[in-house]
């Protein structure tokens, strides 16, 4: 067995921002060819701040934690702002996860990354800090 921190326990067992956005401003669908797991994000957008933030996951614990701690940590915060977010601050959030499971834990800022993206080809905008699309799987952590 794994070991957890209590928050990664706590988010798997009461994730926050479960479900849908029916009208989004922007989607990120992200799946790991590994294990097979995916996870979309759903962003709502007002004065350039994410004022929603929701998630589908289909994965493992690790994966549910880390999609509900991304959604908390983008929710109110400006767009540049949550393009800041990486998979190791989510993983520092939860008070670490077991090296196992890193690729996990990126999976949770790269379906918000591309959410916001989406977004923002949608509008033709340019949100500065957000990286070029990269190509899926090719990144495993460490
Ligand atoms: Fe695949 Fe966790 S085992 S996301």
């Amino acid at each position: 067995m794994p070991m957890y921190s209590g928050k990664v326990m706590d988010h798997f067992m009461n994730p926050r921002n479960v479900g849908e956005i029916k009208d989004a401003d922007g989607i990120g669908e992200v799946g790991n060819p590994v294990c097979g797991d995916m996870m979309t994000f759903f962003i709502k957008v007002k004065d350039n701040r994410l004022e929603d933030v929701k998630f589908q996951t289909f994965g493992c614990g690790a994966a549910v934690a880390v999609s509900s701690m991304t959604s908390e940590m983008a929710k109110g915060k400006t767009l540049e702002e949550a393009v800041k977010i990486t998979p190791s601050l989510v993983a520092q959030e939860l008070e670490g996860l077991p090296k196992n499971k890193y690729h996990c834990s990126n999976l949770g800022a790269q379906a918000l990354q591309k959410a916001i993206r989406d977004y923002a080809q949608k509008k033709g905008i340019t949100i500065e800090g957000l990286e070029e699309e990269k190509g899926e799987g090719d990144e495993e952590g460490e």
